[in-house]
């Protein structure tokens, strides 16, 4: 999570670790973000050498061991934590196809940065790649063999990639958005319904962001941008 180390009275804005690279002075941590409100707004007037308090990596990320083929689908800045997915895929030598979704080709992010990956574009607009949703192309990209799904991105369009993989039998996570405050399971802030009458609530900040899409109550989510 991210907060500007002068105006205090910000609550800390989570961010997607994009890629990480270590070195003698430390770790370098890449986010993408789009400019939404005030916590976004400050990372803005942000120059090279400035400090701001990071506090991370918090969470539960996506589980590599998934069997099958994996395909990435990423819709806008949803393909942040995807980039970071695809290079620990490579890492541990799994093939991997991206499907990128955004309104125009100038929302469509990262696309030459998924180490490795075959990447497939779509926009409404057709200005990039396939005109439609990038959820046109999953089906026929599940029907060519056993795969794992990995999603981030707007909820409308995560729902959706849940109702394709489930019907295809193929395993599906997902990386989910919501308001946040502690980061750390405590204000129950963040809470998202699952099916589990036992614990009905989940804490995305702690217990995810990444769940498994069948875990999901789709009606509890908000949409996230
Ligand atoms: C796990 C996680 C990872 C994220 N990764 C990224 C990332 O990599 N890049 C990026 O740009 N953003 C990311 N976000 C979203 C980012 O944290 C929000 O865009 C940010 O909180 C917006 O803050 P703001 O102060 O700019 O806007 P605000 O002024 O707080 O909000 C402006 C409007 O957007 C709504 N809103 C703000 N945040 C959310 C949200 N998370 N869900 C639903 N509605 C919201 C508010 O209700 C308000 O109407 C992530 C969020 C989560 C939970
Ligand atoms: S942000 Fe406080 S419990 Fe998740």
């Amino acid at each position: 999570m991210l907060s500007p180390t002068e105006r205090v009275f910000l609550l800390p804005r989570p961010f997607s670790v994009m890629s990480v690279r270590s070195g003698k002075d430390g770790a370098l941590l890449e986010c993408l973000y789009t400019r939404v409100g005030a916590g976004t707004m400050f990372l803005e007037d942000l120059g090279p050498g400035d400090a701001m308090r990071v506090v991370g990596p918090l969470g539960r990320g996506f589980d590599l061991s998934l069997p099958g083929r994996a395909v990435l689908v990423g819709g806008g800045r949803g393909v942040a934590p995807l980039v970071h997915l695809a290079s620990a895929l490579a890492g541990v030598g799994r093939a991997a196809t991206a499907l990128l979704g955004a309104r125009t080709a100038d929302l469509v992010y990262g696309a030459g940065r998924l180490a490795g990956a075959a990447v497939r574009v779509s926009t409404e607009d057709g200005s990039e790649g396939t005109r439609g949703v990038v959820t046109d192309l999953l089906a026929g990209e599940l029907a060519r063999g056993p795969a794992a799904v990995y999603a981030c991105g707007p909820h409308g369009m995560l729902a959706r990639v849940a109702a394709i993989a489930e019907d295809a039998g193929a395993p599906c996570e997902v990386s989910i958005e919501a308001h946040m405050a502690c980061g750390t399971g405590v204000c129950r802030g963040c809470a998202v319904g699952v099916r589990d009458e036992a614990r009905p609530y989940r804490m995305v900040c702690s217990d995810g962001p990444v769940f498994d899409a069948r875990a999901l109550r789709w009606d509890t989510l908000a949409e996230a941008h």
